[in-house]
């Protein structure tokens, strides 16, 4: 296990190593106050109130083989989730069950299922971003949901970070996560033997727009969250991906 020094190491080492801090203002904090809403999912922004369950995921040795990761001691992942509220370059959300966040007697930890991110990764190109997804509950697993995720994902990095190039990088063996890529579009760029890695590509076009991207429900994450604990429904912006201007 890597011992991190710092907390920009902490999150190098958790993510492989293409995670490199580069600059592109204000875009990432972008969605600290936001809630997607999707079918079976809503995406929240990843809060302290999450650590203790990520941490708990994050333990698992298989769940540490199939993302490239590296275990954090709870303290480190406390510094990793201020982090991402802080840092210019990389977006998360943690996905949660709609139909259990439904209910206002469930506490949010217990609702997670996963997490979603784009980082982006090269300076000279802010509009190239690496995607990544884990539905962390097996048992969620295989029901749409990564998918559905996916498309969400890619329509907010879409809409709203200028995103017209994503990239993701998979284990050789993570048959499942490359044949979910591959349903979107993506496109075999490179292979490593050495870190057994392959990466896909995907351009947005006009037609993955209208075709794959569709539209995405936006709203306020805390007035969603006390509205939903008061049993008020939430006010929902729809954004139309496919007609955004570049
Ligand atoms: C990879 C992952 C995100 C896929 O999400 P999911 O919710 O399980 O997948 P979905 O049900 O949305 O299915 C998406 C596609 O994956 C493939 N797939 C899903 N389950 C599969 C299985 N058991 N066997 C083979 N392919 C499978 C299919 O191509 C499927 O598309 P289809 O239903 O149109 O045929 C999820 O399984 C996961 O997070 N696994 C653990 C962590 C991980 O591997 N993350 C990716 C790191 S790069």
């Amino acid at each position: 296990m890597r011992i991190a020094a710092s907390t920009r190491d902490v999150i190098d080492a958790r993510r492989g190593a293409c995670r490199r801090g580069v600059s592109a203002p204000n875009a990432m904090r972008l969605n600290e106050n936001t809630l997607l809403d999707g079918e079976d999912v809503v995406l929240v922004p990843y809060t302290a109130e999450h650590v203790p369950r990520y941490h708990r995921w994050m333990a698992s040795p298989d769940l540490q083989k199939l993302t490239a990761s590296e275990p954090l001691t709870l303290e480190q992942e406390y510094d990793m989730q201020r982090s991402w509220r802080q840092d210019d370059d990389k977006c998360t959300f943690i996905i949660l069950d709609k139909h259990a966040w439904a209910d206002p007697a469930s506490r949010e930890e217990d609702c997670m299922v996963g997490d979603v991110n784009i980082f982006l990764t090269d300076p000279q190109e802010p509009s190239l971003a690496e995607l990544e997804i884990m539905i962390a509950e097996p048992g969620y697993r295989g029901r749409g949901l990564g998918k559905e995720v996916t498309r969400m994902m890619m329509c907010y990095g879409v809409a709203k970070l200028g995103i017209r190039k994503f990239q993701a990088k998979i284990g050789l063996d993570n048959i499942i996560s490359i044949a979910m890529f591959k349903k979107f579009h993506f496109q075999e760029l490179s292979v490593s033997e050495v870190f057994r890695e392959i990466t896909l590509e995907m351009t947005v076009d006009d037609d993955v727009r209208t075709t794959l991207l569709g539209t995405l429900t936006e709203e306020e994450y805390e007035s969603s969250r006390d509205g939903r604990r008061a049993g008020r429904r939430a006010v929902s912006e729809t954004v139309p991906v496919s007609q955004h201007q570049d």
